[in-house]
C-alpha cells in the first residue's frame, strides 16, 4: 500500500529551493498540509525574499495540494510552528533542512563566520524543533528530521564550522530520540548529497545536473511516516543510494594495572590492540557504551594483574585459563526435579499465553495434547554454568560470565515430569583476546535414556590472551540468515514482569530482577534473560512452521548478540529453507539484532501418531533437589512412553467394558445423538497402563474397541482398575475422583460430564 500524509502537518524549512522543495512537494503530493518555510536569503545567509517560499507553495497548490508560506529565519523556530498551527492547527513532522555556507579555511575563520553557521543550522534546528516538540508530546506523535553532512561525519577542508554545526546535530538527534521514543516521536538524521546552489561550487555541472534532489526525498518521507518505527539513525543518501551509518568500537585493550598509575608508555606499547578494529563492537547506546568501562574498573580492582606489560598478562593465563587443565573435565552430575508446574511456568515465562487458543496444550495438564516446550531443554542443564569456577584450570570471576551462544538438541520430546540427570563437560576453552570462550557440553538424561544435548558458549571477559587457540571445530556454529525478506515476522510484547516471571524457571541471577546489581554490570535496568527471548523466538518458530507439534523439533542454535530490557517488544523474523528453519530476533522499537545466525531444525512432519507425545518419566529417588551434589541419585530413574502398555489380563473393568459394549450395539444411533463424543480410556495397574479402550459414541451408531483411540478422542480419562470399579459401582463420585486425581482428564473436560450416561446405564453388571 503506498504511503500517504493525508492528515499529517509537515513543516519543511529551507523549502525554497534545492532538497527543501523537493520534500515540500513529496509531501504535498501525499496528502499533507505543507508548510513551506524559507528566508530567501543567498548561499551565505545574506538577503532576504519571499519569492523563494511563494514559487513553491504556487507548485503545489497548482497540482491540488495544501501549503502555506512562511519567510521567518529558522531562529525564530516559534514562528514557524505558530504558522503550522494558525494554518492547519497542528504540526506532526519537522524536516529541519535550511542552511547556509560559510566556507574558509580554519585559520581564516572569522567569528561571523562560525556563528552564523552555528546559529542556522544548529541554533535554528533547535529553535525550530523546540518549539514543536510540545505539541508533539500532547500529541504523542511526531518525526524529526535533522540535516547532517559527510562535511560533519568525515571532516572537510575548509568547512570546520560548517562540520561541527552538522555533527552537533547529530548529537542533538541522538538524545531527542531517546527523550521522545516514549511519545512516539521519532528524530533521524540525514548526510544527503544532491546538486543544488550550495554546492555547484564543489561539483563539476555534469554531475551537479545528475545528483538530482528528488533521489533524496524518499528516505525522509519514510523516516516521517507513521508506519516507520525508526528512531535516532543516521543515514547517508545520494543518487538514490541510502545506507544507514553506525558507531564501531575497537575491543581495546586494558592498559592499567591494579595500584599502578597508568602511563603513556603503557598506552603506547598497546597502541596496536587499542586500534585493532578485529572482534569489533557497534554500542548502540550509552549503556552499552559505559557497560565495558565500568566492567573494567572491577576488573582492574578484583583480577588486578591484566595490564599492559607482557609480564601481567601472563600471570592472567596462568591463574586465569589452563585448556590444557579444563578441557575433558567432567562436572558432578546434577539432579533436575521437576513436574507438570514446572513446564508451565516455563511456558508463561517464554510469553505464552491462554490468549492464543493454541498455547493451552504447554499451559494445561488436563489438555489432550500437553506437553513440554522443547526449549525447556535448556532448564536442566543450566545449573552446570555455575559450577564452572571449580573446574581446574578455570578460574574466574562469575560476574564476568556472558552467555554467548546456546544449542540444543532433543532426541525425544521432554517428559513433562522427571528427575532428569544431566552429565557435563568442559569440550574446549578458547582465547578470543580480549576473554576467554568456554563451550560447555550437557548431556541430559532421563533414566539411562539420553534425552537431550546442550551446547553453552560462555564469554569470560577479560579473561583471553592466555595465548590458547581461537576457534573450535567442537563448536556449533551458528548460521546467517538466507539474503531474502522473512517467510514470517511475529512480533512478541514482554511485559514489564517478563524476567522476574522467567527466574522462577530457575536462573536466579539477580542481574534479571535487582536494579542496583544491574547497573554494576553497566545496565541501566534489569534486562530479560538471553534465554528467555530464546524461549520467546523458538516457540514462534514451532508455531509458525511445527503446527506447535514439540515431537518435530530437533535442534536450534543461536548467538545472543544484544540484551532486552524487559517491556521491551521483540520480532521474530523466520526464513523456511527445508526443514532448517533460520531466524533472527530484532528488538522492535530499534531494530538492533538481539539473536543473530539462528536457525531451528526440525523433523519431518509425521504421520501424526499422538501417542508418541506424551511421556512420562519416573524415579523411586525423587527427593534430590536441583543440585549439583545428590550425584548419583538418579541412576535409579526410569524413563517410559505412555503407550508401553503392560498386557495383564483378570482387570475387573474387562467386564465392564464388554458390557458397554453390547448396549452400544443395542441402543443403535440414538445414544450417539445424545452423546456426540469419543471417549478414551486408560486403565492403570500398580501405576502403569494395562488396557486403552475407545468408546465412540460419535460416529455411524457407535463402537467400542480395545485399544489406543488413534487421535480420536475428544476426551480421554486415566484411572486405575479398582477407582473405575468404584466409579461404576457409584462407591467413588466422579469428581470427587477427578478432584483427588485418582481419574486424569485430558482433552475436552466438560464431555466427562456425559459420563453418566454411558456408566450409570450402561455398566449394569
Ligand atoms: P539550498 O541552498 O538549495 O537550500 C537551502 C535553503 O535554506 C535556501 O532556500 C535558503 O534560502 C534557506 N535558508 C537559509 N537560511 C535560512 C534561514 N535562516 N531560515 C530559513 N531558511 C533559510 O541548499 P541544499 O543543498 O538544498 O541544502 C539543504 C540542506 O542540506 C542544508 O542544510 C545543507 O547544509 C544540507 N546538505 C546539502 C548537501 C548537498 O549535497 N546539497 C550535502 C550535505 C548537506
Amino acid at each position: 500500500m503506498s504511503l500517504s500524509f493525508e492528515g499529517r502537518v509537515v513543516l519543511v524549512t529551507g523549502a525554497g529551493g534545492g532538497l527543501g522543495r523537493e520534500y515540500a512537494l513529496a509531501f504535498a503530493e501525499r496528502g499533507a498540509s505543507v508548510i513551506v518555510n524559507d528566508l530567501g536569503v543567498d548561499t551565505k545567509g545574506v538577503g532576504k525574499s519571499s519569492a523563494a517560499a511563494d514559487k513553491v507553495v504556487e507548485e503545489i497548490r497548482a497540482k491540488g495540494g495544501k501549503a502555506v508560506a512562511n519567510y521567518d529565519s529558522v531562529e525564530d523556530g516559534e514562528k514557524l510552528i505558530q504558522a503550522a498551527l494558525d494554518a492547519f492547527g497542528r504540526i506532526d513532522v519537522v524536516v529541519n533542512n535550511a542552511g547556509i555556507l560559510r566556507d574558509r579555511s580554519f585559520a581564516s575563520t572569522s567569528d561571523l563566520d562560525w556563528d552564523l553557521i552555528q546559529r542556522i543550522h544548529l541554533r535554528g534546528s533547535f529553535q525550530v524543533t523546540r518549539a514543536a516538540w510540545s505539541h508533539m508530546k500532547k500529541q504523542k506523535y511526531g518525526r524529526i528530521i535533522m540535516t547532517a553532512s559527510a562535511a560533519g561525519i568525515y571532516g572537510n577542508f575548509g568547512q570546520a564550522n560548517y562540520s561541527a554545526a552538522k555533527l552537533g546535530l547529530l548529537g542533538l538527534s541522538n538524545t531527542l530520540a531517546i527523550e521522545g521514543r516514549k511519545y512516539n516521536i521519532h528524530c533521524n538524521t540525514i548526510a544527503p548529497v544532491a546538486g543544488s546552489r550550495l554546492t555547484e561550487t564543489v561539483m563539476p555541472p555534469d554531475l551537479l545536473a545528475t545528483l538530482k534532489p528528488e533521489y533524496v526525498a524518499p528516505l525522509v518521507l519514510w523516516l516521517c511516516h507513521d508506519q516507520c518505527q525508526e528512531n535516532g539513525g543516521l543515514f547517508e543518501t545520494g543518487a538514490g543510494w541510502i545506507g544507514k551509518l553506525r558507531w564501531e568500537r575497537a575491543q581495546g585493550h586494558i592498559a592499567r594495572s591494579k595500584n599502578q598509575p597508568i602511563t603513556a608508555e603503557a598506552v603506547r606499547d598497546q597502541w596496536d590492540k587499542i586500534c585493532d578494529f578485529t572482534d569489533s563492537s557497534t554500542p548502540s547506546n550509552i549503556q552499552e557504551s559505559l557497560q565495558l568501562i565500568v566492567s573494567t574498573l572491577s576488573q582492574v580492582e578484583s583480577e588486578g594483574e591484566v595490564g599492559a606489560n607482557p609480564t601481567a598478562a601472563a600471570s592472567v593465563s596462568s591463574s586465569g585459563m589452563s585448556p590444557a587443565e579444563a578441557v575433558g573435565h567432567k562436572l558432578p552430575p546434577n539432579t533436575f526435579n521437576y513436574n507438570h508446574a514446572q513446564c508451565i511456568l516455563y511456558a508463561l515465562g517464554v510469553g505464552m499465553s491462554t490468549k492464543e487458543p493454541d498455547h493451552l496444550r504447554f499451559l494445561y495438564e488436563g489438555h489432550q495434547d500437553f506437553g513440554c516446550l522443547p526449549t525447556f531443554g535448556v532448564i536442566p542443564a543450566q545449573a552446570a554454568m555455575m559450577e564452572l569456577t571449580s573446574v581446574p584450570g578455570i578460574n574466574f570471576d562469575l560476574t564476568k560470565l556472558l552467555h554467548g551462544e546456546q544449542y540444543l538438541e532433543l532426541y525425544k520430546p521432554l517428559p513433562t515430569s522427571g528427575p532428569l540427570t544431566s552429565q557435563s563437560t568442559i569440550a574446549d576453552v578458547l582465547d578470543k583476546g580480549s576473554g576467554a570462550v568456554i563451550i560447555l557440553d550437557v548431556n541430559t538424561y532421563c533414566g539411562d535414556e539420553l534425552l537431550c544435548f546442550n551446547q553453552f558458549s560462555l564469554f569470560v571477559t577479560g579473561a583471553g590472551g592466555f595465548g590458547g587457540k581461537r576457534n573450535s571445530n567442537k563448536a556449533k556454529a551458528t548460521v546467517p540468515p538466507p539474503q531474502r525478506p522473512p517467510d514470517a515476522v511475529v512480533t512478541d510484547f514482554t511485559t514489564r514482569d517478563q524476567a522476574a516471571l522467567y527466574r522462577l524457571s530457575g536462573d536466579w541471577n539477580p542481574l534479571h530482577i535487582d536494579p542496583s546489581f544491574a547497573a554494576m554490570g553497566g545496565f541501566k535496568a534489569p534486562i530479560l534473560h538471553g534465554l528467555c527471548s530464546f524461549g520467546f523466538a523458538a516457540r514462534n518458530v514451532l508455531k509458525q512452521f511445527a503446527n506447535n507439534d514439540p515431537s518435530r523439533f530437533k535442534a536450534i542454535k543461536v548467538r545472543f548478540a544484544k540484551t532486552l530490557v524487559p517491556g521491551q517488544s521483540l520480532k521474530t523474523e523466520m526464513w523456511k529453507e527445508g526443514n532448517r528453519i533460520h531466524f533472527q530476533c530484532k528488538v522492535n522499537d530499534t531494530d538492533v539484532i538481539l539473536l543473530s545466525g539462528a536457525y531451528m531444525d526440525l523433523h519431518d512432519a509425521p504421520d501424526a501418531s499422538p501417542e508418541s507425545l506424551t511421556q512420562v518419566c519416573s524415579a523411586e529417588n525423587t527427593q534430590h533437589s536441583n543440585s549439583h551434589s545428590s550425584m548419583h541419585s538418579s541412576s535409579e530413574a526410569s524413563c517410559f512412553l505412555v503407550p508401553t502398555i503392560v498386557q495383564v489380563g483378570g482387570l475387573q473393568s474387562e467386564l465392564v467394558f464388554a458390557e458397554i459394549g453390547r448396549r452400544i450395539k443395542d441402543s443403535g444411533s440414538e445414544l450417539v445423538k445424545k452423546v456426540n463424543a469419543v471417549f478414551g480410556w486408560e486403565i492403570t495397574k500398580d501405576g502403569k497402563i494395562t488396557a486403552q479402550w475407545t468408546i465412540d459414541l460419535k460416529n455411524g451408531s457407535g463402537s467400542l474397541h480395545k485399544g489406543p483411540d488413534g487421535g480420536k478422542a475428544d476426551v480421554t480419562l486415566t484411572v486405575s482398575d479398582e477407582d473405575f470399579m468404584d466409579v461404576v459401582q457409584g462407591k467413588l463420585n466422579p469428581q470427587k475422583a477427578f478432584f483427588s486425581g485418582k481419574l486424569k482428564v485430558k482433552g475436552n473436560i466438560m464431555l466427562s460430564q456425559k459420563l453418566d450416561v454411558i456408566l450409570k446405564d450402561y455398566a449394569k453388571l
